[in-house]
């Protein structure tokens, strides 16, 4: 029987482990422990594997793929692949899956979270219940900012980016404007003179990488808020907290961040305008049990030589 190995431990995994085997599918194994393989691990449990269901941090670059050109197949946990190298995959024949589409309300819902966090300013009230600073009801302490009717530049209109911007029209009749621009109507005066709040929902690629920068920030007219649930190096911190200092940047909320993990000495913690979160936008119980289920069928796909129902 094929043997597939997940590298970190998934949910509902067991549940997939004993369907695989009754069905004479494939032997699943899993790393048990509760941190990521190193290369020299990935590249073991590789040479003793057909398939492998990879984490967005494993890194399956080109020597690793002409090292391990016996795989079957590969399949990311995650909508994002840019851990994977797609041209080296090609080369040897091993087909890459993905899992799309479920996890799109759960990410969108997360860049929400982190724009009404910033905007009602949820971190500092939070934390002055908590040092027992809650003295009475205060007229003028933690106002914060109205997101009825404000215009919202989604960068990336692909499905988590268009769930957000309905999530946005839906919630405060927001105006919504896609970048790049053009074939949206809206030009690039609009875009960069308009927007109060720049969401990021683009995959890294050489496009993306590092869109965020001081001449971007230095384009925007009005003071905005920025989120990014999408990946950390289309930003840079730097000019983040450059420009959140200057007042150019009302407030940042990132779920990704470069690099991941965020470290703990990093000056975006310390500001009062940012919430970071540790890269959880597809975490939700059912949407990770869905990306199991479909890395699953991608793996069973691969191994009776069809296609993946959901190939990069
Ligand atoms: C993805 O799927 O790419 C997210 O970043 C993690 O779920």
């Amino acid at each position: 029987m094929k043997k597939v190995y997940a590298t970190r431990k998934i949910e509902n995994i067991e549940y997939w482990r004993d369907y695989a085997k009754e069905n004479n599918l494939f032997d699943l194994c899993w790393n048990e422990r509760e941190e990521n393989l190193s290369q020299a691990e990935l590249y073991s449990v590789a040479k003793g594997n057909d398939a492998l269901i990879t984490m967005l941090c494993d890194n399956i670059d080109a020597d690793f793929l002409k090292e391990n050109n016996h795989l079957l197949a590969i399949s990311n946990y995650a909508v994002g692949h840019n851990n994977l190298d797609k041209k080296a995959a090609q080369t040897y024949s091993i087909p890459l899956g993905n899992t799309p589409d479920v996890l799109t309300h759960a990410t969108a819902e997360c860049a929400l979270t982190l724009l009404l966090m910033l905007s009602r300013r949820t971190q500092e009230a939070i934390a002055n219940v908590k040092e027992g600073q809650w003295k009475t009801w205060e007229p003028l302490q933690f106002n914060g900012f109205d997101l009825r009717e404000r215009t919202i530049g989604i960068i990336g209109d692909g499905r988590i980016g268009q769930a957000f911007a309905k999530m946005a029209e839906n919630l405060w009749q927001a105006k919504v404007l896609y970048y790049p621009y053009k074939d949206r109507g809206a030009s690039e005066e609009q875009f960069f003179g308009e927007c109060d709040v720049i969401s990021l929902h683009c995959p890294l690629n050489e496009k993306s990488e590092g869109l965020i920068d001081s001449h971007f920030i230095d384009r925007m007219e009005k003071p905005f808020y920025f989120i990014n649930t999408a990946r950390g190096a289309c930003h840079k911190e730097d000019d983040l907290l450059d420009g959140l200092r200057k007042g150019k940047i009302l407030g940042i909320g990132l779920d990704v961040t470069d690099p991941e993990p965020m470290q703990a000495n990093s000056p975006l913690l310390k500001e009062e305008s940012t919430v970071i979160l540790p890269h959880i936008g597809s975490a939700t119980k059912k949407t990770r049990q869905e990306m199991t289920k479909l890395c699953m069928k991608n793996i069973e796909a691969a191994l009776t030589n069809k296609s993946m129902p959901h190939s990069i």
